[in-house]
This record gives structure tokens, sequence and C-alpha cells, in this order.
């Protein structure tokens, strides 16, 4: 797809796109996190201004810059996350959660440093389960015909792990990743497989973020309400 090939398709639509990594504090100086840099939710926002979308940038620790012409929210932990989607999700046609929420978060933030202590062994780290965003969106549908995408990196078994994650998620599309070498983290370009909750599938050959990213919006389109 060209720029000049562009469609305002999604003009007069509201999407949602959560991008980044979230991070759990310990305490003021350390928290627990991960790899994801933001770039692929981040060339979802772009794209789906270039298309004519109003867009909220929902983004978990991202340094990537404000794409032209979306509005972005910035957050920091899973909790921050789901107050900022369920909010913006109110009133949107799309969600898209890109973003790579982490499963748990310490038990207690200790408000000072954690400091060692001579000769003595650390204590393990508690950690409590975070909210299931991408659930909780899917299952109450903030309106009728409201679209709902996740993403998912899997390791084994790819597209056995990703249907019963789709059917375990309750979302309409599911972006399949293959976690490798080259692939996903901090990577320009990415291969992927979409699965549908109406059975369709989609592969999206190796190639740039960018592709990827209309990929998802030409499946989200159709399907809008
Ligand atoms: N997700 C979410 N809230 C969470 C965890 C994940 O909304 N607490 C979303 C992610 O943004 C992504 C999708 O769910 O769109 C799938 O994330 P993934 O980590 O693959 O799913 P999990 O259910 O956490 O499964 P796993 O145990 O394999 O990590
Ligand atoms: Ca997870």
């Amino acid at each position: 797809r060209g720029a000049a090939a562009t469609t305002a398709d999604l003009a007069g639509r509201h999407v949602v796109v959560s991008a980044g990594g979230t991070r759990e504090p310990l305490d003021p100086v350390r928290y627990l996190g991960n790899r994801s840099s933001g770039k692929q939710g981040y060339a979802l926002a772009r794209a789906a201004v270039a298309r004519g979308a109003r867009v909220t940038l929902i983004s978990a620790n991202s340094d990537l810059p404000d794409p032209a012409g979306a509005d972005v929210v910035r957050v920091g932990t899973a909790v921050q996350l789901r107050e900022a989607v369920l909010k913006a999700a109110a009133d949107a046609d799309a969600v898209v959660m890109a973003a790579a929420v982490a499963d748990f978060r310490p038990a207690v933030y200790a408000p000072g440093k954690i400091k060692k202590r001579d000769g003595q062994e650390p204590e393990p780290i508690a950690l409590v389960r975070n909210p299931d965003i991408l659930a909780e969106i899917s299952a109450e549908r903030a309106r009728p015909g409201q679209v709902v995408v996740g993403f998912a990196a899997e390791t084994d078994d790819v597209l056995a792990n990703g249907r019963a994650k789709l059917a375990r998620k309750g979302c309409d599309l599911l972006v399949v990743n293959e976690v490798g070498e080259r692939k996903t983290f901090g990577s320009e370009e990415n291969e992927a497989v979409v699965l549908a909750a109406d059975g369709a599938e989609t592969p999206v050959p190796y190639g740039p973020k960018e592709a990827l990213a209309e990929t998802v919006w030409d499946l989200v389109v159709p399907r809008l309400g």
C-alpha cells in the first residue's frame, strides 16, 4: 500500500491503540518490565491517522516520538494502562491492544529504596496478578460492534496457542507473532498470522511493522459496526 493508495476508510471513527510495555515498580528506583519497544503500536497509530481515524495512543514507557495527529496518553503500570484504555474505549469503534502488559506486579511497593544488609540473603519478591485488560474490554464492549484486537507473541505451537488465546480472550482478532532472533523485540520487521474469531486466518509475511499495521486495519474495517 503506497501513500497515494491510502483511503480514508477510518474517517469518522475513533480508534484506541495501546503500545509499549508496562513497568511495575518495586521501589522508587526499580521495576519489573519487558522488552517491548512500542514500534508496532506506534505504526498502528500512524497508519490509523493516515486512514482518517481519530486516534488515541496509550503509550506505556515508549521512547518513540508522538505520531502526528494522534492524542497520546502516557502511562507506566498495567493498572494505569487499564484505566486509560477503559476511559478511551468508552466511545471507540476499535481497540487494539499492542502493548505488552506485565502479567504480575510486586505485591508490595517499598516507598524507600530496598537496601541490602550484611550477611543477609535477599527476600523473595512476592507477585500478584494484574488485571487482564484485553479480556475485560472484550467481555464488556463499551459500544455494540466495537472491534477488539489483541496481540500475542508465542515461541511454540504458535497457531494452536493463538487459537486458544483468541477464544480465551474473547477478542475479534488476534495477531500472533512467532518470537525469534530477528523478530519482534526492538526490530523493524515482523512476521505474523492474524486469527479471527470467525475462523479467518491471514498470514502476514516477514516485513516492516508498517505493513502489518495496514493489514490489521484492513481486517478491522469490514468488521466495524
Ligand atoms: N493483555 C492484557 N492484559 C494483561 C495481559 C495481556 O490486556 N494483563 C493483552 C496484551 O496486550 C495482548 C494480549 O492480551 O494484546 C495477549 O497477551 P499475552 O501476554 O500473549 O496473553 P496472556 O493471556 O498474558 O498469556 P501468557 O500467559 O501466554 O502471557
Ligand atoms: Ca502475558
